[in-house]
């Protein structure tokens, strides 16, 4: 017989307010392989604290503890936690049992954090309870069982792995006297076949059971007596089935934990969803927000390439938004024969703005009146539907004819209604319709501006009485620079006027300003979902934390029965990341939802989503699962066994 448990001075002392108290005082013994001791002792004596340290739940205050020969002071927590899951076994009074698992379940738990592989564990529990007597018990759940059964189910765990040492707490404590003598048969039968028991109880009838009684006072031992020789060899088979290999266990261990968090969070459907929907708000309108400006984006600037960037727009005037512009007067024609003269002008346009009210039959309209000239069509890239455009000879004549657009079309006319040579009235002159423009972009009032364009000789002559033009615009040969045409433009102009009464604007400029816009738009949206996915996160984090608590004493049996600190918060972080990826996955569906929606509503302009989006998204939320996952998880690690298993 060798010595297998080994006690040498030891104290436990607990910090009650600002005072210690002295549990444990001086203990010294030593349990041999094979014994069947149990400690006696009045309640409140420390028997319950002293197997605790046996069973390596809690740790002495001072003196050593040598399993084996080696103390368990030089032992890590994952030591401890192989110890209690490959070598003991616990019986508590009130059984400690996992109640979202059956009873084959519960039993189970230590052979998975223990690595056996899924075949053998599950056919050595259903042995060990059929060995019980709950062969047709095994899919009962602990709430479905009566108290002697639920002890018998916590036997077949604490055996599951071999269990060479078992420690029970009272084990017979809430049990009916007829089920605790049960219990008490089965603890006997174990210790002949070779197990190693540490009981613990008040009751010196039950005490009477064992071979050796310690009796406990006040945390002193007061008697040791060996009423039995103990002459039990160690017939203890050592469970024989094979040991997964690393991986495998891994794979089976997230298994288990996965299972668990999908329980946990099927159990508190509302609160898991409630807890997603910060996620799924968070990134919807993240990937929705990007979506949206980037198919504005896009939009503007198709536009902008429709038009051509290599026009430049010379408005009369100071700047845009200066109140001076509309008093100057001295943008002429002759200004735009002097520019269309450069050798860089593709073609030039003089604009004469003007807004009318137009009228056909009974129908009327305000509409944007433009006067120009008949390289207008091809300076803005405006394309004909139908009819013809306006020639040099109607510029020439001050003919009264006019091109629509689609907009005018419609409003107009109507369906069905040849526009082409009807005669419309603009401020009281008849004009002729000879053509219809195609639908023009929005960036040139394509959206919903009735749009009517009349020689400008026409509108400046017969309609207005000016003689100045409200801009030019100039389109410039293909690849030439635009910035040198620009300053070679302000030049002529300056040189003619005198002064410089006159403001350029260029497409391409407008372009950049775009970019840049959107750019500054994209870091301000990205700020505001990185804000409001910190705000999902921390109600992630805050239900994790209370979901810790509210499973304290799982996570006490759990370590208990040997999982390790990292099962433990692999566990928690599978449930928070799983909440998080769910809410991801909501939140991109959602905001593709309401991209559709916004599609079949908006004929303007949809939301382009790019794939990289919906992966920065999908990233994004599981990275807050682990971050946010992370604080909560880790405090169940590194919760004490003992004072997790005793929180109600
Ligand atoms: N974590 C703790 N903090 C403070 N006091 C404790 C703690 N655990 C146990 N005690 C105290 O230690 C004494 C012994 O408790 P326990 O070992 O459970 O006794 P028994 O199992 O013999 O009834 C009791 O007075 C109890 O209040
Ligand atoms: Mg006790």
């Amino acid at each position: 017989m060798s010595a297998l448990l080994e006690v040498k001075d030891l104290y436990k002392r607990f910090l009650l307010g600002d005072n210690e108290v002295e549990i444990l005082k001086d203990i010294s013994l030593t349990i041999n392989r094979g014994e069947f001791v149990a400690i006696i002792g009045q309640s409140g004596s420390g028997k319950t604290t002293l197997m605790n340290i046996l069973g390596c739940l809690d740790t002495p205050s001072s003196g050593t503890y040598k399993i084996d020969e080696k103390s368990t002071a030089d032992m890590d927590s994952d030591d401890l936690a192989r110890l209690r899951r490959e070598h003991f076994g616990f019986i508590f009074q009130r059984y400690h049992l996992l109640n979202d698992l059956d009873a084959l379940g519960n039993v189970e738990i230590p052979s998975i954090y223990a690595n056996y592989p899924k075949s053998g564990r599950k056919e050595r529990a259903m042995a060990l309870l059929s060995r019980l007597g709950l062969e047709d018990r095994l899919h009962n759940r602990p709430n479905q069982l009566s108290g002697g059964q639920q002890q018998r189910v916590s036997i077949a765990r604490a055996l599951i792995n071999g269990g060479e040492v078992i420690f029970a707490d009272e084990p017979t404590g809430a049990l009916d006297s007829k089920s605790g003598n049960e219990v008490m048969d089965i603890i006997k039968e174990l210790h002949e076949s070779g197990h190693t028991i540490v009981l613990v109880t008040h009751e010196a009838s039950i005490a009477a059971m064992a071979d050796r009684i310690i009796e406990i006072k006040d945390g002193e031992i007061i008697a040791d007596n060996t009423t039995k020789s103990n002459e039990i060899v160690n017939r203890l088979q050592k469970s024989t089935s094979l040991q997964l290999n690393p991986i495998s266990a891994m794979i089976e261990r997230f298994k288990e934990a996965f299972s668990m968090a999908i329980k946990a969070m099927f159990h508190h459907k509302l609160r898991t969803f409630l807890t997603m929907l910060g996620i799924i708000i968070g990134i919807a309108s993240v990937v929705s927000v990007v979506a949206l400006g980037e198919g504005s984006k896009q939009k503007i600037l198709k536009d902008i390439s429709n038009m051509g960037t290599n026009t430049i727009n010379i408005y009369r005037g100071y700047g845009f938004g200066d109140t001076r512009s509309s008093k100057v007067r001295t943008l002429k024609v002759s200004d735009m024969y002097a520019l269309s003269d450069l050798p860089f002008v593709d073609s030039v346009t003089p604009i004469v703005n003007d807004t009318a009210n137009v009228s056909f039959e009974n129908k009327s309209v305000t509409a944007q009146v433009k006067g120009v000239g008949e390289q207008f069509f091809q300076v803005k890239g405006i394309e004909l539907d139908e009819g013809a455009l306006l020639d040099f000879s109607m510029i020439k004549g001050y003919t009264q004819d006019a091109v629509i657009d689609p907009n005018a079309k419609k409003e107009l006319f109507g369906n069905g209604v040849n526009p082409i040579g009807k005669i419309i009235i603009v401020d009281n002159i008849p004009i002729r319709i000879v053509g219809v423009s195609k639908k023009l972009s929005s960036m040139i009032g394509g959206d919903d501006t009735v749009n009517i364009w009349i020689p400008y000789t026409t509108v400046m002559g017969k309609m207005l009485g000016r003689s100045y033009l409200t801009s030019v615009t100039v389109r410039l040969k293909d690849d030439v620079d635009s910035t040198a045409s620009e300053e070679a433009i302000s030049k002529v102009l300056e040189t003619r006027h005198g002064i410089k009464d006159f403001y350029l604007a260029n497409l391409d400029s407008v372009r950049q300003t775009i970019e840049s816009t959107t750019g500054t738009m994209r870091l301000l949206i990205s700020m505001i979902a990185a804000i409001s996915l910190i705000v999902g996160g921390i109600g992630v984090m805050n239900i994790m934390l209370v979901s810790v608590t509210e499973r304290t004493s799982e996570i006490g049996v759990r370590m208990a029965v040997g999982a390790r600190e990292s099962d433990i918060m692999q566990q928690f972080l599978i449930e928070s990341v799983l909440v998080c990826i769910i809410g991801g996955v909501l939140g991109i569906s959602l905001a593709l939802l309401i991209g559709e929606i916004f599609g079949q509503m908006s004929s303007m302009f949809s939301m382009v989503f790019s794939s990289a989006s919906i992966i920065f998204a999908f990233a994004c939320s599981t990275a807050i699962g682990i971050i946010f996952g992370f604080v909560p998880a880790k405090n169940a690690a590194k919760l004490n066994p003992v004072v997790a298993l005793n929180k109600e």
